[in-house]
């Protein structure tokens, strides 16, 4: 008999909107990304967002069962054939103290509904792009930084990654790194594409090569000194943001006060803002 007959009947999704787990990687104690089957139907723009997650426990009273869901940005490109995530690790988070466990070939729920404001439909033409990410915001650039849009729209593209510690710098450090050697990339975009993409990782409670928060970096002008730019202006430079929430108010105060709007997909401006999933 033929052997495939013997093996165990493919499982059926249990799950609505059920995925298959393909890849998992924990980073540190705190962070781990992960690969999905992706909806044969699903569109969506670099930088966009969805609804992932898993079924939760059955309500006590009536034992029924809801999704338990959170919006997680696509770190994968548009073009790639599954989804990728990258994900905080909460200890009691509802969502992910579960979500840390999952395996290969175990089923997530993913809602096929893609959304969001980091996207480059909500900025107007310029010549620099700055991706400011700290912790797991960084997933969206991961998007966006392996679209060929990103490079064709912009001469000059600046990730700044700011975390406390450099395990947490890991995965944009070979995200980026990557990126500089992946040849259909240079053949989708273009020879030397990658000399356009600039990378700036800082930690804040660990020593690293470059130290401190961002923010506070740019406040002395030390990031404009390093990467040898000017200070951000609205006629030259664009803006997305991703991160914790205080992170995003400050910078977005420093971005108004550089002279840069606020877009959306229906009013393209000079800058965007998107906060990173906290379980
Ligand atoms: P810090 O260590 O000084 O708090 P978290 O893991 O808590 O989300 O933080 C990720 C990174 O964001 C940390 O390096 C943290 O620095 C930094 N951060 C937190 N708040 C701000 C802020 N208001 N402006 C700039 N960076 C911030």
């Amino acid at each position: 008999t033929d052997s495939a007959t013997d093996a165990t009947p493919v499982k059926k999704p249990a799950l609505p909107d059920a995925q298959t787990v393909t890849f998992v990687k924990h980073w540190t104690d705190r962070l781990f990304s992960f690969r999905v089957t992706r909806p044969a139907s699903l569109r969506f723009r670099s930088g966009e967002f969805v609804m992932i997650g898993l079924m939760g426990d059955p309500d006590p009273k009536t034992g029924k069962q809801k999704p338990l869901l959170r919006a997680y940005s696509i770190a994968s490109p548009s073009w790639d054939e599954e989804l990728e995530f990258y994900s905080i690790k909460v200890q009691d988070g509802p969502l992910t103290s579960r979500l840390q466990h999952i395996e290969p070939g175990d089923e997530i729920i993913l809602r096929p509904k893609p959304v969001g404001t980091l996207v480059h439909d909500a900025l107007l033409p310029g010549k620099r792009i700055w991706f400011f990410a700290t912790g797991t915001g960084i997933a969206p650039f991961a998007s966006l930084l392996r679209d060929p849009q990103t490079y064709e729209d912009y001469d000059e593209v600046i990730l700044t990654h700011t975390c406390r510690e450099v395990g947490e710098l890991q995965y944009g450090k070979e995200l980026i790194d990557s990126i500089r050697s992946d040849e259909m990339l240079e053949e989708l975009i273009g020879e030397g594409f990658h000399k356009k993409l600039r990378y700036y990782p800082t930690t804040t409670r660990e020593d690293s090569p470059k130290m401190g928060r961002i923010t506070d970096l740019m406040r002395s002008g030390e990031v404009f000194a390093d990467l040898a730019v000017p200070p951000l202006s609205p006629e030259t430079d664009r803006a997305m943001v991703c991160g914790n929430l205080a992170f995003n108010l400050e910078i977005k105060d420093m971005l108004e006060g550089y002279g840069l709007n606020e877009g959306a997909n229906s009013n393209p401006q000079q800058y965007v803002v998107e906060k990173a999933f906290l379980d």
